[in-house]
C-alpha cells in the first residue's frame, strides 16, 4: 500500500463507520453514496461518534475536525476511483446491487487496486466473479459501530492472493483494527455461531424452557455480557436475525433453519415482549443449552478450517464483547462436560447436528484446547 487514499462506497450505518477509522490512521478517505441527502447522514453519523470520542477524551476538538476534514463525501464514483489503493464496499445487501457496483467499478480503477466487500452474507467468490480482479478481491467483514469495535474478519475468496490478505491484515492493523482470518464459508467465524446463539435463545422460547426474561438472564450470566439475545434483537433489529438464519439455514442445512417463535416475530414486526418473572430453576438448563450450541458450532466451523479456534475466540471477546470466547470457555467448563452439552444438542436436532469430531477426540484425551495467544504491544 504504497498510497494513501480509501475509498468507502456506502455511507450508512456501516460505511460511515469504515470511512472514519482510516481517515482517523492518516489516510485520505472518500465516502461516496448514491444522493447528497445520504452523505450529509454518513458525515451526522461520524460527527456524532467524535464528538462522543471528544467527550471521553479519546480524540481532542482539533483531532476531530481534522478527521471530518480528510473525508471527501462524493456522489461521483469516477472522483473516488481516482489514485485510490482501496476500495471498501459497504452499500445495501443485495448480490444484484453489489455485483452491479463492482462490475462498474472494475472499470473505473486501476488493475492494481484492491476490493473489498463488507457483506454479512453474501459469497466473496460470488462477488470476485463480477471483476477481472479476483486475486485482489477480499471481504473485509467489519462489525457494529465500525469506527469503534475493533474486530474485522479479513476473508479470502476462492481465488484471492496470499498477497492480498497479507496487505489486508497489515492495512487493518494500521486502522487500529485486529484482524481475524476466516473463510468465505456461511457467516464466516462469527456470526457462524453468534446467530445460532440468538436463534437458540428463540428456540428455547419455543420448547417453553424459560419465557424471555429468564433466557436473557442466564446468557448474561454465562457469558459475561450487558444484554441478552431478545435485548439485543429489539436493539439491532429482528429482520437481521432473522435474514441472517435463513441465509446460514440456505447454505448449512437444517440445524440452522430459523426458529418457529423467530419468523412468527420477524413476521408480526412487533420486537420481543421483555417483561416476565425471572423462572430461577430454569436458569441453569438454559445455560447449559446455550454453551451446548455454542460449542458445537465453534469446534464444527474450526473443524471446517473456516478459522482457528484462536481467532474464533477472539472474535467473540473482542467483536462481541463476551467474557471469553468459545473454546477458553470449553476449557473452564471442562472439556468433558462440554461434550456433554454439545451431545444433548446433538440428540435433540433430530440428525441435523453431528458432533465434530475435533470435540470428541479432544474429550478423549480429556485435555484442555491448547490455545496460542500472543499479544504484541508496540
Ligand atoms: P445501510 O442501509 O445503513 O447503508 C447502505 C448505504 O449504501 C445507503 O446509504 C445507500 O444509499 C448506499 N447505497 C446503496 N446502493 C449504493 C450504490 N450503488 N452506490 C453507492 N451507495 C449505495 O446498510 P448497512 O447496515 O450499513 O449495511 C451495509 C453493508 O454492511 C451490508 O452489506 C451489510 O450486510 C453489512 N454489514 C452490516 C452490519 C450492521 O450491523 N448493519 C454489520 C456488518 C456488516
Amino acid at each position: 500500500m504504497d498510497k494513501k487514499k480509501i475509498t468507502v462506497i456506502g455511507a450508512g450505518t456501516m460505511g460511515a463507520g469504515i470511512a472514519q477509522r482510516p481517515s482517523q490512521s492518516g489516510f485520505e478517505v472518500w465516502m461516496v453514496d448514491v444522493k447528497d441527502e445520504f452523505i450529509k447522514k454518513g458525515f451526522a453519523t461520524i460527527e456524532k461518534t467524535l464528538q462522543k470520542g471528544v467527550e471521553l477524551g479519546k480524540v481532542t476538538e482539533d483531532q476531530s475536525k481534522q478527521i471530518i476534514k480528510n473525508i471527501h463525501g462524493t456522489t461521483n464514483m469516477g472522483e473516488a476511483a481516482e489514485g485510490v489503493s482501496l476500495v471498501v464496499e459497504a452499500i445495501f445487501e443485495d448480490l444484484t446491487v453489489k455485483k452491479e457496483l463492482f462490475t462498474k467499478l472494475d472499470g473505473l480503477c486501476k488493475e492494481d487496486v484492491i476490493f473489498a466487500s463488507n457483506t454479512s452474507s453474501l459469497s466473496i467468490t460470488e462477488l470476485a466473479k463480477t471483476t477481472k480482479r479476483e486475486d485482489r478481491f477480499a471481504g473485509l467483514h467489519f462489525f457494529y459501530p465500525a469506527a469503534i469495535n475493533r474486530l474485522v474478519e479479513v476473508i479470502a475468496g476462492e481465488k484471492t492472493s496470499p498477497k492480498t490478505m497479507d496487505n489486508l491484515m497489515d492495512i487493518s492493523r494500521t486502522l487500529g483494527k485486529i484482524p481475524i482470518k476466516a473463510k468465505d464459508a456461511p457467516g464466516f467465524a462469527v456470526n457462524r455461531f453468534f446467530v445460532p446463539w440468538l436463534n437458540e435463545a428463540c428456540r428455547m422460547l419455543e420448547d417453553d424452557m424459560a419465557n424471555i426474561p429468564t433466557i436473557d438472564k442466564a446468557a448474561k450470566e454465562a457469558f459475561g455480557i450487558g444484554m441478552g439475545p431478545f435485548v439485543l434483537m429489539n436493539a439491532t433489529g429482528i429482520p437481521i436475525a432473522y435474514h441472517s438464519q435463513e441465509s446460514l439455514h440456505k447454505g448449512l442445512g437444517d440445524f440452522y433453519k430459523p426458529s418457529a417463535k423467530l419468523k412468527l416475530q420477524f413476521e408480526s414486526n412487533e420486537i420481543w415482549d421483555l417483561t416476565g418473572e425471572i423462572q430461577e430453576d430454569a436458569i441453569e438448563s438454559v445455560k447449559e443449552r446455550f454453551l451446548g450450541v455454542m460449542f458445537g458450532v465453534a469446534c464444527q466451523l474450526v473443524e471446517e478450517e473456516v478459522a482457528l479456534k484462536e481467532d474464533t475466540d477472539r472474535g467473540a471477546t473482542i467483536g462481541l464483547r463476551w467474557a471469553a470466547g468459545p473454546f477458553a470457555m470449553m476449557n473452564e467448563v471442562g472439556i468433558k462436560k462440554s461434550l456433554d452439552f454439545v451431545n444433548a444438542v446433538a440428540e435433540k436436532s433430530k440428525g441435523t447436528f453431528k458432533v465434530p469430531d475435533i470435540l470428541r477426540k479432544q474429550a478423549e484425551g480429556n485435555k484442555p484446547w491448547d490455545l496460542k495467544t500472543v499479544r504484541v504491544t508496540k
